[in-house]
């Protein structure tokens, strides 16, 4: 199965299936373990990612590695982390729906591949490319949700978080509600500082 993975990774990155791959520096993969029992999903690439090559290493991201930290998760240990779309849209757009129809494939073999207990959705692209274009993130966050069998958190992006820092309540009762989750399915033990 590794070598599966290996060889969609080897696909995606030369994809050029979309016009976004004719201004990216980089794919954008995902990164974390292959057998994670998180997967963490946001919208696409930004700047600092597409230079790096990486998902979440810019402002947002740092953000959701002290979230993931706090909750005693890490991308190193046991989350993956991807996107909707693999390529940077310019002046960070939102992705076109013709280009989340084109990428999702992949995620959905990512998804299927990895076979995470727990899938969390970071903001509406997610949640509306994922699961249904019209769910609103403000209504069904903090819900559990279903996607071909497995669970779904949906829940505010971390840029969301940083733009507006009233939200930051709500998102922590989301991921008290992941922890608790993990608790039952994956590690009865497992600790977290927060919960
Ligand atoms: N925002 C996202 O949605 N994904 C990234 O990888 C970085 C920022």
């Amino acid at each position: 199965m590794i070598n599966d993975f290996e060889l969609l990774k080897k696909e995606i990155l030369v994809c050029q299936k979309c016009q976004l791959s004719k201004g990216r520096t980089n794919v954008v993969f995902g990164e974390g373990p292959f057998d994670a029992k998180i997967m963490c999903i946001g919208e696409g690439p930004g700047r600092d990612e597409d230079l790096q090559g990486r998902p979440f290493v810019g402002r947002s991201g740092q953000l959701l590695d002290k979230i993931l930290s706090v909750c005693g998760f890490s991308r190193t240990e046991n989350v993956f982390i991807g996107n909707i779309v693999k390529c940077r849209p310019p002046q960070n757009r939102a992705p076109f729906p013709e280009e989340r129809a084109t990428c999702i494939p992949y995620l959905h073999k990512q998804i299927e591949m990895i076979n995470p207990k727990i899938i969390i959705l970071l903001g509406a692209t997610a949640l509306n490319g994922l699961i249904d274009p019209l769910l609103k993130i403000t209504k069904v966050r903090g819900n559990w949700l279903e996607w071909n069998g497995h669970i779904v958190m949906p829940t505010f992006h971390p840029s969301a978080l940083l733009r507006n820092p009233n939200l930051k309540k709500d998102a922590w009762e989301d991921f008290k509600k992941v922890v608790a989750k993990y608790r039952e399915l994956v590690n009865p033990a497992h600790k977290s500082d927060y919960c």
